[in-house]
């Protein structure tokens, strides 16, 4: 058998302590991101049945889990390169966020209608270089606004995943004037040693 890396033997350690991934595993759920969002839901109140909702970076399914219980009759559309573990209602684009191919299929589905909400979980490829990380998660998280702008309904919301870093205060600062509130969050989830947070826009307006 071919031997580990330690950094692969050191994330392995780590996955088999972590409470929230132990928490997955019990509960039958496919990842502890479930955990993340049902936090941020907990506390915002963004997830309502019947509502049509957007989830970029959707693989391997975790929050779609969550979501599909919580929609009950809305639309789901779930974007991802990889392969999203879902039910059969859930609309599934395969493709990166950001395609115009990816652009057409959204605009497909959603027909003329428009959004209630626009999640995104999607997370660069981590180079290891801390500008470089940043810079891309600050990209994704133009292309979630950028859906907003396109495809969100006033009053709509949009949760977006970062990293706290250079340019996210900015961006955050930005964002209000096109949202009523803006919270920044982390769940409990979300491992305390990662840069990772959660924005959370409420009240779109344009
Ligand atoms: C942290 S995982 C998402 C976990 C997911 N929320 C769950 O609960 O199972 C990040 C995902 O973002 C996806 N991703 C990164 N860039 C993307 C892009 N431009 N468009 C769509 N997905 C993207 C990756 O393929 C990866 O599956």
């Amino acid at each position: 058998m071919a031997k580990r890396s330690k950094s692969s033997e050191r994330w392995l350690q780590r996955q088999r302590k972590d409470y929230f991934v132990r928490q997955a595993q019990k509960g039958g759920h496919i990842s502890r991101a479930h955990y993340k969002l049902e936090q941020i839901d907990q506390r915002y109140r963004i997830i309502k049945p019947g509502q049509r909702v957007l989830e970029l970076g959707a693989a391997p399914g975790g929050w779609t889990h969550y979501l599909e219980n919580k929609l009950r009759g809305g639309m789901l559309i779930a974007i991802d390169s990889l392969p999203i573990t879902c039910g059969q209602d859930t609309r599934v684009v395969e493709g990166m966020a950001g395609d115009e191919v990816v652009d057409r299929k959204i605009d497909d589905i959603l027909d003329g209608e428009q959004l209630d909400l626009v999640l995104s979980d999607m997370a660069p490829t981590i180079s290891g270089v801390r500008a470089v990380d940043q810079a891309r998660v600050m990209d994704l998280a133009d292309t979630c606004f950028e859906y907003c702008q396109r495809w969100l309904r006033l009053g709509g919301v949009m949760t977006v995943k970062s990293f706290q870093g250079e340019g996210l205060d900015t961006w955050v600062a930005g964002l209000k004037k096109s949202f009523d509130k803006v919270n920044v969050t982390k769940p409990k989830a979300s491992r305390s040693e990662s840069r990772e947070v959660f924005v959370v826009a409420m009240g779109f307006g344009d």
